[in-house]
């Protein structure tokens, strides 16, 4: 039986112009090239140039987005931006998206879930384009993440990087097994001391910087994630067999490994861009699924799975046909 659902329309991604290698880093932090690609796939990341803010890169990647999905800005009724690094701690970053594309009717606001904002993001969008408050959707992954990382720490520096990518939703009758077809989102703030910035509006009235233990995010991303595939996968009745394409968040190649092998998940499904531009948080999903769209690996009427897991900690998994 058709039903509302959302579709994606069209994808597009935007990375600023200028590269840090690994290299560089090394002249800057205790560490290597060697270190960071065997410990994180990594080789380069991009950095947003002075005076870019992170709306800049979500207008660049929303413009991709609607150029290859055919759809006008005016058509757009609802923005929902994913970002850490929000331009100012007040209007939603989304707001000034949508001035800059001269939309001035419909909602726009900010999803804040650090690396699992997309999914946070289009779970947002998808619901509210099921129940028909809205028809068609911005949704946005845009970080400046390298203006809160702390320079010195070598330990976080070398494995983030700034970029942005967006997707175009629109609602439309389908059935069960099309367009975007389930999302599982949790968090646990219980954990929130294993990732974090050390700063705030309420708490110390500055920005802060990320800290991290990294090894114990590392050993919770694999099970959450997995589990959170687990979820998405049963409630729909798919199996991992069913899947297509599998495009994680971007956060460093062994967690990609670890969660691929755990699920049984054939490595070649699995779309990896994290080496050319390390771990942009709430944008690396877009950027991922915009890329292999755009070589020509994911094909319409494709079956993806995506996954991430963030600060908070703030985990999930969704599953949608191109
Ligand atoms: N270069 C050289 N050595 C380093 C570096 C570096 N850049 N960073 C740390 N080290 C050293 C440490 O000091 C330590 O040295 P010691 O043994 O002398 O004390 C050694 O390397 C091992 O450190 P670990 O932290 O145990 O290294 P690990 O193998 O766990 O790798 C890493 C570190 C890459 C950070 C890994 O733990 C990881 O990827 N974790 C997951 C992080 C992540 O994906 N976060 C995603 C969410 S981010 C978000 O939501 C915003």
């Amino acid at each position: 039986m058709k039903t509302t659902k959302s579709f994606i329309r069209g994808t597009g991604a935007y990375l600023p112009s200028r590269v840090l290698s690994n290299e560089d880093l090394a002249r800057m932090v205790d560490t290597s090239d060697e270190w960071i690609q065997e410990r994180t796939g990594i080789r380069q990341r991009h950095i947003a140039a002075d005076g870019e803010l992170t709306s800049d890169l979500a207008v660049e990647a929303a413009k991709d987005a609607l150029a290859n999905a055919g759809i006008s800005a005016t058509d757009v009724d609802l923005i929902v931006l994913a970002t850490t690094t929000p331009d100012q701690t007040f209007p939603a970053t989304a707001t000034a998206v949508q001035a800059k594309l001269g939309i001035t009717t419909g909602a726009a606001f900010d999803v804040q879930a650090v690396c699992s904002g997309f999914l946070f993001a289009m779970a947002t969008a998808d619901s509210m384009l099921r129940q028909g408050l809205f028809k068609t959707a911005l949704v946005i992954g845009a970080e400046t993440f390298t203006r809160i990382l702390d320079w010195s720490d070598r330990s976080t520096c070398v494995l983030f990087g700034d970029g942005s990518g967006a997707a175009v939703l629109q609602a439309a009758e389908g059935e069960d097994h099309e367009g975007v077809i389930a999302h599982h989102i949790r968090t646990d703030g219980t954990k929130s001391n294993l990732l974090y910035v050390d700063g705030g509006v309420s708490s110390t009235g500055t920005v802060g910087h990320v800290r991290m233990q990294g090894n114990q995010v590392f050993r919770h991303a694999v099970t959450n994630i997995s589990s959170a595939i687990e979820h998405v996968l049963q409630q729909t009745g798919q199996t991992i067999e069913d899947v297509d394409w599998f495009v994680p968040h971007q956060a460093n190649q062994r967690i990609l490994n670890g969660v691929a092998k755990r699920l049984g998940l054939d490595e070649s499904k699995v779309v990896s861009t994290v080496a050319m531009h390390g771990n942009t948080s709430a944008a690396s999903i877009p950027l991922a699924l915009h890329t292999a769209i755009s070589d020509k690996r994911i094909k319409t009427g494709d079956l993806v799975l995506s996954e991430a897991m963030g600060g908070g900690f703030s985990w999930g998994a969704s599953l949608f046909r191109l």
